[in-house]
């Protein structure tokens, strides 16, 4: 593990390590485990495993490899009390023993790959969900965390923008996107659902644009993939305007966010983790890349490729009121510095 990766997870056990005692000894099953934010929660599992807990939690992820890879992209991250299973969520799940907590993080996230595998993405937010509802209900789980995505408002009127979670949203149906988008929601009514059918004790996350450590060269998502262009000396592709914005979340703040939600003894509820501050558009955004390099870099508007899902939201930023309030959730990492690490760290890891 890289020193940038081990601070950080350092620095998220710190902050969670009062509310952390609730995994100890117990079961976590984490769906989607070996995707970008997976390698993370595996990561910080294992640290607390080996530095808080008397007592270890046993983690099972559970990944079909769609996109994700069995070996962590953070580095070589071994646990005697994790057990990697190889399999679809679509297809009904049957897990031994107890199950305490139920992250499921299952999904296709970056638009290039839920373009490519649509279907896939709709089962995994629907069909998938539904499974692992199942599999909470039967298991008495203490907690069902489903990550939905701030995808779920659509393209906000500029009023709505920072967006709370009441915000009911501005998606269209049939759109380039739907399949991500809608799926997310069915996803999040399924959650509903048992919640107040079956008393699953539910929580939503909705995340708004993580990055960090973690991302690999091909992921697609804009920030590695502005990475890997400028690396590799090629023109970073600005698609649209370039105006576009989106307020982007370092994973060290996204995870203290995401266990925090998992923690909470409150369900049946929803919650945007992200950041607000430093909303950003992509011209800004290559141009800090240029401050961080050192060096100018060659940007290009190019028309949305028939890979790339066009009809992207204008703007996107989160409202975090209700995070703060009811989470004690509070982001501390600004774009600058968050930027600097995934930098350091891609560049340790993909530059020769
Ligand atoms: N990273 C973000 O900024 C962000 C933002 C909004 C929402 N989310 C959501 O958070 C979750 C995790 O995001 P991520 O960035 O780690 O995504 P990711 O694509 O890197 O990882 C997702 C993992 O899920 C696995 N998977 C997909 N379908 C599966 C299936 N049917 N059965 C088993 N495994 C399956 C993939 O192989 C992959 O390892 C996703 O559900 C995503 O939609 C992420």
């Amino acid at each position: 593990m890289s020193k940038i990766v081990n601070q950080d997870v350092e620095s998220i056990v710190a902050a969670l390590r009062k509310e952390a005692g609730a995994l100890e000894g117990k079961t976590l099953l984490i769906s989607g485990g070996s995707g970008f934010l997976g390698s993370h929660f595996l990561a910080v599992m294992a640290k607390l495993n080996q530095t808080v807990f008397k007592k270890p939690c046993k983690v099972i992820t559970l990944d079909n490899y769609i996109t994700g890879t069995r070996q962590n992209p953070l580095g070589d991250i071994t646990d005697p009390h994790f057990t990697y299973l190889k399999g679809d969520i679509c297809t009904p799940l049957k897990v031994k023993g107890p199950i305490d907590y139920i992250i499921h993080m299952a999904g296709i996230a970056s638009p290039v790959y839920y373009i490519k595998y649509p279907l896939e993405t709709i089962h995994t937010a629907t069909i998938g969900t539904e499974n692992l509802l199942k599999l909470a209900r039967e298991k008495k789980s203490k907690k069902f965390l489903f990550f939905s995505s701030s995808e779920i408002y659509g393209d906000p009127a500029p009023e709505f923008v920072p967006t709370p979670e009441t915000y009911r949203g501005n998606v269209s149906s049939v759109g380039p996107r739907a399949c991500y988008d809608e799926s997310k929601r069915l996803g999040e009514t399924l959650c509903m659902v048992y919640h107040s059918l079956y008393k699953v004790p539910v929580v939503i996350v909705r995340p708004f644009n993580v990055y960090g450590p973690g991302m690999k060269p091909h992921d697609r998502r804009v920030i590695p993939q502005f990475l890997s262009c400028a690396f590799a000396g090629k023109v970073l592709p600005i698609h649209g305007s370039g105006l576009q914005t989106r307020s982007y979340c370092y994973t060290t703040d996204a995870l203290v966010g995401f266990f925090k939600t998992i923690l909470t003894k409150r369900s049946g509820e929803v919650y945007n983790i992200g950041s607000h501050e430093g909303e950003t558009n992509l011209v800004d955004l290559a141009s800090a890349m240029e401050k961080i390099l050192g060096r100018k870099l060659k940007i290009a508007k190019i028309p949305y490729p028939a890979e790339y899902p066009a009809d992207e939201p204008s703007r996107r930023c989160p409202d975090l009121t209700k995070a703060r309030t009811e989470l004690n959730y509070v982001p501390k990492v600004d774009l600058e510095t968050g930027l600097k690490r995934m930098i350091d760290w891609y560049k340790g890891q993909y530059v020769r």
